[in-house]
């Protein structure tokens, strides 16, 4: 079911609905406390379509994007991705997702230490060993990291770089499967004005050309360069924002 890097490109993404959540609950506990951060959240994104994701710190935005990125159980509600229900999915079928369709740029980078740059970008490509050959892999690991402006860093190894430049490198490994769907965890957190404008363009550009592009960010003028803003309150999306709202009101 997985057996594809991307779907070939008509036009017709753009009405096609790639994710749905729908009365999405989540609660941590220890069996001493129990602390609900997700009480009742439902949204759904069409293909080829970019929404960010604001709200105060603590209100539950990465742990939305780790339902999402099938790194976490929900405790209610439900996850169609592409149609599928993705609870009735085995262990080996969501870690397949989440590594051919799905991209993650986690707050905190999560590069391995032990490996350069270009084996950092390279990673997801474990899953396309019999479908690409290394030149293809390289050129196309290369290309990204060109996107990102880091081709002179190839062979540093992640505690070389700077904050911003481990963020760029995490965000070029979630660009190189051209994966169906992104999920950002404040991509442009660590990123100077002209840097963060810089990737806030590439991920424009892959949006449409086909990409869906969820991003969770305090920044109200990346969050503008969105689709559309979802606003999460207490647990739940309180507000659907067009774009040239203002956020803050
Ligand atoms: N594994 C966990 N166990 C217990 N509580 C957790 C766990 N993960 C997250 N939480 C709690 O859930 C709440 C939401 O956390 P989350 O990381 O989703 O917030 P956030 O909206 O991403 O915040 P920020 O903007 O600061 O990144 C927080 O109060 C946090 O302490
Ligand atoms: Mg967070």
């Amino acid at each position: 079911m997985v057996s594809t890097i991307k779907e070939e490109g008509s036009q017709s993404f753009q009405s096609q609905n790639i994710l749905s959540v729908s009365h999405l609950g989540k609660s941590f506990t220890d069996g001493r406390w129990k602390l609900e951060v997700l009480s009742d959240v439902s949204f759904e994104i069409s293909r080829g379509e970019w929404v960010a994701i604001m709200g105060p710190s603590g209100c539950g935005k990465t742990t939305l994007l780790n339902l999402i990125g099938l790194l976490e159980q929900q405790n209610n509600g439900k996850i169609v991705f592409e149609g599928i229900d993705v609870q009735g999915l085995n262990s080996k079928e969501k870690a397949s997702i989440r590594s051919i369709k799905i991209s993650f740029v986690f707050q905190n980078h999560f590069l391995v230490s032990t490996l350069t740059v270009k084996e950092n970008v390279e990673l997801p490509f474990i899953w396309f060993k019999n479908k690409l050959n290394s030149s293809e892999i390289e050129e196309r690991t290369l290309s990204v990291i060109e996107m990102v402006g880091l081709l002179n860093r190839v062979n540093y190894f992640p505690e070389e770089l700077s904050g911003g430049e481990k963020q760029r490198i995490a965000i070029a490994r979630a660009l190189v499967n051209n994966a169906q769907l992104i999920l950002l965890d404040e991509p442009t957190g660590n990123l100077d004005a002209q840097t963060g404008k810089a990737i806030l363009n590439i991920f424009r550009k892959i949006v449409d050309q086909g990409t869906s592009v969820i991003m969770v960010t305090h920044d109200s003028e990346a969050a503008r360069l969105a689709d559309r803003i979802l606003l999460l309150r207490k647990g739940r999306i309180i507000a659907i924002e067009k774009k040239n709202m203002d956020v803050n009101s």
